[in-house]
């Protein structure tokens, strides 16, 4: 089944062109395309995503970046348009719905909703080849971008529980506002990496926040706090910025690695799933797999460009969905979950 698939849920405007095949059983996929035009020289200015600012730049970018990606010809070969249905801001995932379904009427095919979430956590299923078994099951998914922060057991690809999410503000958006405390633009996260190289992580003792309660369950507004109170009255020099990025980033990251290693225990977990935009941290990517791997358990997580938003996410949950028979609504849902 070929799919076209559309992301406008923040502030990437993405477009795919994706061939699945193998059903629920054997998912495999192969990208034919996959394009990304980034806004995120428009946002700069403001530290943060403007909605009205997001759905211009979808509305503007939507047709060239889909002309990149498909040509009339290829059409007679494509079985379906998806596009994310939620969730993300409201105004941002119309502009995906309304130019899908425009798509879809003028090349009479199906319209597939598709949950963003289910994207990032099936992303790592982009890169398994045909060869390779499929993941060993049960599966813990560690689900960790700008606006979430979740812990689901899987029973199998289809059938998951969430186990675990965050009480406050999700660790993504921590790193970006943590990344505006030490003075660095937006998005926070690769700009903490960045600086942290050159700190030391030992220097500053952040907290594990909810390292030790017995739930699988994060919050990350009050390490965010303690970053605040230790730089008040400090003059912020560079060497600072770095000792604090990276005392705040491994104290974020060895807080999701311990709760994920603690949540496959309990719940007997063959493998580990990490994904979301926050995966493509190196510090995240290297210490779960080394700590999964110490355990016996496998590790999956998406290749590095399929790790923030992409639209070729977004075809691989539609398929698996249409595979399951489910369908979503095609509107825009801002608050859809896992
Ligand atoms: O999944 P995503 O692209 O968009 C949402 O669905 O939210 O995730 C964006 C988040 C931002 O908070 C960004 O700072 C964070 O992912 N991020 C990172 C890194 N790259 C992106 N956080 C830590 N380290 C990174 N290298
Ligand atoms: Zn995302």
């Amino acid at each position: 089944m070929r799919i076209l698939s559309i992301e406008t849920s923040c502030d990437e405007t993405a477009v795919a062109l994706v061939e699945a095949k193998g059903g629920l059983k054997k998912p495999r996929f192969k990208v034919l395309k996959n394009e990304v035009a980034s806004q995120i020289e428009v946002h700069r200015p403001y530290g943060g995503v403007e909605p009205g600012l997001a759905r211009r730049e979808h509305i503007k970018n939507l047709p060239a970046v889909c002309g990149s990606v498909v040509r009339e010809k290829d059409w007679k070969d494509i079985d379906a348009v998806a596009v994310t249905v939620g969730p993300g801001l409201e105004i941002a995932l119309w502009a995906g719905i309304d130019f899908a379904r425009e798509l879809a009427k003028k090349h009479k095919k199906p319209l597939l909703g598709a949950n963003h979430l289910e994207g990032h956590l099936y992303s790592p299923l982009l890169s398994l080849k045909e060869s390779e078994k499929n993941p060993k099951l049960p599966a813990i998914g560690l689900v960790v971008s700008g606006g979430h922060t979740i812990l689901l057991a899987l029973e199998s690809i289809d059938r998951w529980k969430k186990i675990g999410e965050t009480r406050d503000d999700a660790v993504g958006e921590a790193f970006d506002k943590v990344a505006r405390l030490l003075g660095l633009p937006y998005p926070g996260g690769p700009e903490i990496q960045k600086v942290a190289e050159k700190g030391n992580a030992e220097s500053i003792d952040f907290p594990r926040p909810m390292i030790h309660q017995r739930n699988f369950d994060f919050s990350f507004s009050g390490l965010k706090t303690s970053v605040l109170y230790y730089l008040r009255d400090k003059k912020l020099t560079s060497k600072l910025r770095a000792d604090v990025a990276a005392s705040f980033q491994r104290a974020a990251i060895e807080t999701l690695v311990w709760k994920t290693i603690k949540a496959a225990w309990a719940h007997k977990a063959k493998s580990v799933f990490l994904a979301g935009g926050v995966a493509a941290n190196k510090l995240l990517r290297e210490t779960l797999s080394k700590r999964a791997k110490e355990e016996g358990l496998e590790f999956y997580m998406p290749e590095f460009k399929y790790s923030t938003d992409n639209a070729a996410m977004i075809a691989v949950a539609a398929y698996m969905n249409h595979e399951k028979g489910k369908k979503y609504r095609i509107k825009a849902q801002a608050n859809l979950n896992l």
